[in-house]
Parts: structure tokens; sequence; C-alpha cells
């Protein structure tokens, strides 16, 4: 690993080569897993978009595979942007975001069995334009599903002067479509942006999904990811109910406490009925940096959501990803009082650990902290009975001041008995943390070799801890249109 490349995760998907950015086509045939993803083989910078594609059995080891979809003369010159994959029958079908100049218009590709080839259709784009009448502030990315025979599909877009919204279509055959109208539409015109739940002046990728057992305990869900004239906010998530052209919200929650570095995620329901997600680590390092380094963004893991009991959705990492764990480095309980206690070094780690915090007390995590602490990554935890602040602090996290460094903070659920299950996957400049199944994303990137520590601090919490080293995941590369590094 050469020392440019120190940032770049060892057990995270990343492009061959170039830039990444949001998860598309996330689908599970015959037991292989297919992650499709924006990429731009040519450079690390997003221009002119294609669709990556590699494929798993465990979701965690990926063979790269030839470039799925290129922008060609026609709506989708500028790019091939954002979409999903479902099968027509036995036909996998394709339907993105053809960019035409500063346009987007939805489009569809059909492919062979494998999922290698695909044939853009001549009569794309299949919707000539957005809703007549209506002042928008976009008009991209698809969340398509069945209905018996008719096929529905959610278009993210915004109203003007109102807020962000989907706007609902159907067809016979994914072909042509008619327009219904709004399914909700937000208030981000009039709330505050740095709000950490604002809902933005548009809804990037829109993905709604039922989850829960058909009994009282399911619920629709309809996340989206904020977005506002070029800036990435975060992604949110209403829950509510989806019914007769509608989507009628219970609550508004934050999908990841780390805001914009878990961004545009998409879910995919798998073979064995699990609702799974992924979303896009985007970079808090300059454009220069990745330039430098040959690369941009990452792919989080596999996450399995599930129904929390508060009505939200519980998060943690898919249980393949055990299996990149090499090899037991920690298992240890400790009682802190003052002084931290060093746990493990590492930047290729896998952390749990049960806290038991009285209420009213707190513990600190520290990460990636070199030797004598000038440089470390802090997570703090403050219990207030049945819950628990969580907050980042990246202020020391790197001495390249070109870095963002900005704070994270948010609510995470306590047991009953003052416990809160952690689990941190630490991969280079990649951290996926997850308290209590709130996740909390981010980048991090550290410069001094040393900067390797894990330590533990509190008054009277009791820890339980495990870390494993991690493997890094094996990748067997095709040459995907000369982006091979
Ligand atoms: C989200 C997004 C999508 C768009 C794609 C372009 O990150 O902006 O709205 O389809 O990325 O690459």
């Amino acid at each position: 690993r050469a020392a440019a490349d120190r940032h770049r995760p060892a057990f995270h998907f990343t492009a061959p080569a170039g830039w990444l950015n949001d998860p598309n086509g996330l689908t599970q045939r015959d037991g292989e897993y297919h992650l499709f993803y924006q990429f731009n083989p040519h450079a690390p910078v997003h221009d002119r978009i294609h669709w990556g594609h590699a494929v798993s059995t465990d979701l965690v080891n990926w063979r790269d595979l030839p470039i799925a979809l290129a922008p060609s003369e026609g709506p989708d010159v500028d790019g091939c942007w954002s979409g999903v994959l479902v099968y027509d029958g036995d036909t996998p079908t394709i339907v993105y975001s053809g960019r035409h100049g500063d346009r987007e218009l939805p489009c569809v590709a059909i492919g062979t069995p494998d999922l290698v080839e695909w044939t853009k259709l001549d009569v794309n784009p299949v919707i000539p334009s957005a809703p007549p009448g209506v002042d928008i502030t976009a008009f991209r990315d698809h969340c398509v599903w069945r209905e018996g025979s008719i096929w529905r599909q959610l278009i993210g877009s915004g109203i003007r002067g109102k807020g962000g919204t989907a706007f609902l279509y159907e067809s016979p055959n994914l072909r042509d479509w008619t327009y219904i109208g709004p399914l909700l539409v937000g208030d981000g015109a009039a709330g505050e942006p740095s709000a950490p739940d604002w809902t933005g002046t548009m809804w990037e990728c829109v993905d709604m999904f039922r989850i829960g057992d058909d009994g009282s305990a399911h619920r629709d869900v309809l996340v989206f990811s904020a977005w506002d004239d070029g800036v990435t906010h975060h992604p949110l998530y209403w829950t509510g109910r989806y019914e007769s052209d509608r989507f009628t919200p219970t609550a508004l929650h934050r999908l990841d406490l780390g805001g914009r570095y878990f961004y545009a995620p998409q879910s995919m329901r798998d073979e064995s009925g699990r609702r799974l997600l992924f979303g896009w680590l985007q970079e808090g390092r300059p454009n220069s940096a990745a330039v430098a380094a040959g690369w941009s963004g990452v792919m989080s893991l596999p996450r399995v959501v599930t129904p929390a009991p508060d009505g939200s959705l519980h998060q943690s990492p898919a249980p393949e990803v055990d299996a990149l764990r090499a090899e037991q480095l920690v298992t240890d309980s400790h009682v802190l009082s003052g002084d931290p206690v060093h746990i493990v070094s590492g930047d290729e780690l896998d952390l749990e650990m049960l806290l038991t915090i009285p209420d009213g007390g707190s513990v600190t995590i520290v990460l990636r902290a070199s030797d004598d602490d000038e440089e470390r990554t802090t997570l703090h935890l403050t219990r207030q009975g049945d819950h628990a602040e969580l907050s980042l602090d990246r202020t020391r996290s790197s001495l390249d001041a070109e870095v963002d460094a900005s704070s994270r903070a948010g609510r995470v659920p306590v047991d009953d008995d003052g416990s809160v299950a952690i689990r941190i996957l630490v991969d280079h400049s990649a951290l996926e943390i997850f308290a209590g199944g709130v996740p909390l994303t981010t980048r991090i990137y550290p410069t001094r070799e040393d900067a390797l520590g894990v330590r533990l601090s509190g008054e009277g919490v009791r820890a339980r801890v495990c870390a494993w080293a991690m493997r890094p995941t094996a990748r067997e590369a095709v040459d995907v249109d000369g982006a091979a590094a």
C-alpha cells in the first residue's frame, strides 16, 4: 500500500480507479448479488457518469465486471445517472436518469441474463419531460416496483417555493408512463438548511419499501437524500403509510447521523427476504487530494434494516461482514474509571462493545489515535435515561488542515439496564459506527503512521470489548474498459 494510498479502504468496496458515487441497480439473482454504481472510470471527479458493475456471492468480496452503461449520443450523452434494476418477467431492465446538458430524463436499458451487456431503448427518454405546469428544482433518480400487473415508479424532484417531492407514475410495460401526482411534498423551502433533519429543496434517490411482517408491526418507509442547489445535505426517511397514491407520514428520521457521509442510499430485498442498504461514503478531503490519489468515493458495507421498537429503523452491518474477521485480538471486560484504557491498535478493525452507562454518566471512545494523542478521533456518549447523546469530534482527526473537521451529534437508544451495543468498523479513511442500531458514518484522514490506537474512558462504566483484525477483501478485476488500476 503506497503512502499516498494510506486512506484507501481495504475491506470496503471502491471503484477500480476513478470516481464512485451512488449505489445503483441492487439485485440478487440465483444467489449472486449485483452492485452497480455511479462511476467515472477516467478520473476521480464527477463527470460523464457511467454505471460500474460488480458481483458477489457473499456481499463482501466483489468481482469487477465490465461497465454496464456508458454515456452515448442521445438523451444520456452527458451521463447515465442513478437508477434501479427490475425484472420484467425474465428480462432485466434498468431504469435510470439520462443526462443531457443540465436536463435529466428517465431512460430504459435491457440486459442479457448475466446482466453484463445492456441495450438502451430507441424510444429513450421514456418520459419526455417533467410534469407540465409544475415549477421544479430537478427531476431524477428512480424507485420502480410492481403492483399486480402494473408498474409504478417514483422520480425525485422538488417544487419551487415548497420543498422536495417524489412524483408517482404508472405503466403497463416500463415504457409508457402516466403521471399520477406527487406522493408527498416536503416543506424544505420554509425550513432551516443547517438543521440535521432539513428536508431540502429536492429529494435525490427516493427509495420506498415496506418493512416488518404484514401484521401491526409493518411500516412503509420513504428514504431520500436532501439536496439543495448543488449541495448534498443528508439522507432522511419518513415512516408512515403508502396507500391510495399517497404517502401519509408518521415521523421523519435521520438515516445516518454522519449526514452527507452516508449519502444517496439504495435498498434491496434479497432472496432471503432481508432489506439490505448500501450508501455512498463521499470524501471529506479536497478534490485535489482525490485526484492525486487517483480514486474517490467508498461504498458502505451492506447493512440490514429491520423495524426498531420505537417505530424507526434499526441498522446493523450484514452478518456476512463477520466473515472478514481474520483474527480476534481482544476479548476483555473493564470497569472504566479515570485514565483511558488502551484496547487495541489498527486501521483495519472490527470492534464490538457493550457499554453499561449509569444515568447521567458518559463514555469516550478514541479511534485512530497517535501515541501522543496529537491525532485522534473522539466519540462521546452521554446517557440521559432511555437514550444517549452520541457525538463525533473530528477536530483532531487529521493534521491536514484541508480535510473536513466538522462535528456530528444525535440521539441513540439505551436499553433498560443502561447498556448500548456499539459496533465500529475502522477501514483506513472509512469509519462506520453503529450505536443501538443507529449509524454514524464518516471519513477521517489521519496523517501520522502511529494514528492507530483505540482507547476507552469513563466513570463507573462497564465495558465488554471484542476486537478483530479484518482481512482485506479479495478482488478479482476484469478489464472494465481501460479503467483497471
Ligand atoms: C446523488 C446524485 C443523484 C444523481 C447522481 C449523479 O448523489 O446526485 O441524484 O442521479 O448522483 O451521479
